[in-house]
């Protein structure tokens, strides 16, 4: 399909393990190069041009190059890119995301969500004294042994749907890790609990992701959020929001949907202003750990490059302008999108549907839309037909996350939905 790309994935397989350095990108028969990109059309090595949703694995809120973000960043890079020394644009920065959300007293940057997942969780345990942490199965957060438990479980082993196996992902992982896990069933807040009571007196923490990805891109009930609340808040656990993802739904992220504050909140991509990022923010009782004072260091945290001015300087100017104005128009045409979704696949009578929020959608190959991890989980079939869907997308000029997941950015309008409608409509109509 790409000359030049099947060119360097050839050169790639002799030096990069695997072709890649993130699975990701991995695809029948070559991953794509890109060559450049700019607002929301990237080009690849081949100078075919599409429409990115994908936005690098929804990292990019502004899309790329961003002239404002280009601007600041290229005076940080003249001033120097990391230092042995703190910098003013990093408290700038905390205490912008700080004014987003109320629960937000404190926060430390690190360099991507698994960091902040890892953080998290550790916090978690250094403040409560215990061992186990909570998650939801199918879940991604990252690659932290314990946040990766349960992330990919097969029918043959991921046990009764009310009690959830701990499934290993990576061969070799300990079993005190599997043990120090427990997985819950999703939205279903009877089943959720009844597994927690079991652990009631050991686990540090109950992780959420309030729109797992995963799980099928459906949105946490907030009767399901609400228990997990008060669960943790009656057993002396804290309660984890996993928003790497979900941030960009509201100004202070998904959680203000439901009207539930969170001891914790884990984020990462887009307040990177496309540079790597991950930052956890929390209560100050909670986020103490990482400080000294009476209690004594509980958590040592550094990082080589965390909280770097080139990172600090592109989130920053990439936040202040995703503001409520221009959340709540990125959410208005992602309801487009999911609208215009749900109406091409009713034109090709395919068996397919849509599912999302915000300025996000996952479309399924399956005619209803899945409730959860096992719902979303494809057949053998169903998996071959959207791979052909999504290569169907990418000939239509649309570039979208291979698991059919798709991200808005602001540089789009009316136009690009219309011509992700037609993509999808074309590669559907090519399946069939
Ligand atoms: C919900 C969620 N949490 C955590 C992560 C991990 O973030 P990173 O890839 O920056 O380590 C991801 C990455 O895709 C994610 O989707």
């Amino acid at each position: 399909m790409s000359t030049r790309s099947a060119a360097l994935f050839a050169r790639a397989q002799k030096v990069l393990a695997g072709g890649v350095s993130r699975n990701t990108l991995l695809r029948d028969p070559h991953p794509l190069y890109a060559k450049e990109a700019s607002g929301c059309v990237i080009r690849d090595v081949d100078g075919v041009e599409r429409v990115d949703f994908a936005n690098n694995m929804a990292s990019l809120i502004h899309g790329h190059a961003d002239p404002g973000v280009v601007e600041a960043v290229a005076a940080q890079l003249r001033r120097g890119t990391a230092f042995t020394m703190g910098t003013e644009v990093e408290i700038a920065y905390a205490e912008h995301l700080c004014s987003r959300n109320a629960g937000f007293d404190k926060v430390r940057f690190m360099n991507s969500g698994t960091e902040a997942i890892m953080a998290g969780l550790k916090a978690a345990r250094a403040f409560t004294k215990r061992p186990r942490i909570a998650k939801v199965e199918g879940t991604y957060h990252g690659a932290y042994d314990y946040a990766e438990v349960s992330q990919s479980p097969a029918p043959e082993s991921w046990g009764e749907t009310k009690h959830p196996n701990s499934v290993p992902l990576a061969q070799g992982t300990p079993e005190g890790i599997l043990r120090d896990v427990v997985v819950l069933p999703f939205n279903d807040p009877d089943a959720a609990t009844a597994v927690l009571d079991e652990y009631k007196d050991e686990v540090a923490c109950v992780l959420i992701d309030p729109m797992p990805h995963r799980v099928g891109l459906v949105p946490a009930s907030t009767e399901f959020v609400r228990a997990l609340r008060d669960w943790t808040t009656h057993n002396g656990a804290l309660l984890l929001f996993d928003e790497v993802i979900t941030f960009r739904t509201e100004v202070g992220g998904m959680q203000m949907r439901h009207g539930v504050q969170p001891d914790l909140t884990a984020m990462g991509k887009i307040i990177g202003g496309g540079f790597p990022v991950g930052a956890l923010a929390g209560r100050d009782e909670v986020m103490a750990v990482f400080a000294g004072g009476a209690a004594g260091l509980r958590l040592p945290h550094s990082g080589t490059f965390s909280a770097n001015p080139i990172t600090m300087t592109a989130g920053l100017a990439a936040m202040q302008r995703f503001d409520a104005g221009a959340v709540e128009r990125l959410n208005a045409l992602g309801h487009a999108a999911r609208s215009r979704i749900a109406e091409a696949i009713r034109i090709a009578r395919a068996a397919a549907s849509v599912t999302g929020a915000g300025s996000l959608f996952r479309i399924h190959m399956k005619p209803e839309p899945p409730t959860d991890y096992r719902a979303a989980f494809p057949t053998p079939v169903e998996k071959a037909a959207l791979g052909r869907f999504v290569d169907g997308l990418l000939d239509a000029g649309v570039l979208i996350i291979g698991t059919a997941m798709g991200v808005l950015s602001t540089p789009m309008g009316e136009a690009e939905i219309d011509r992700l409608a037609e993509a999808v409509l074309a590669s559907l109509r090519r399946l069939a």
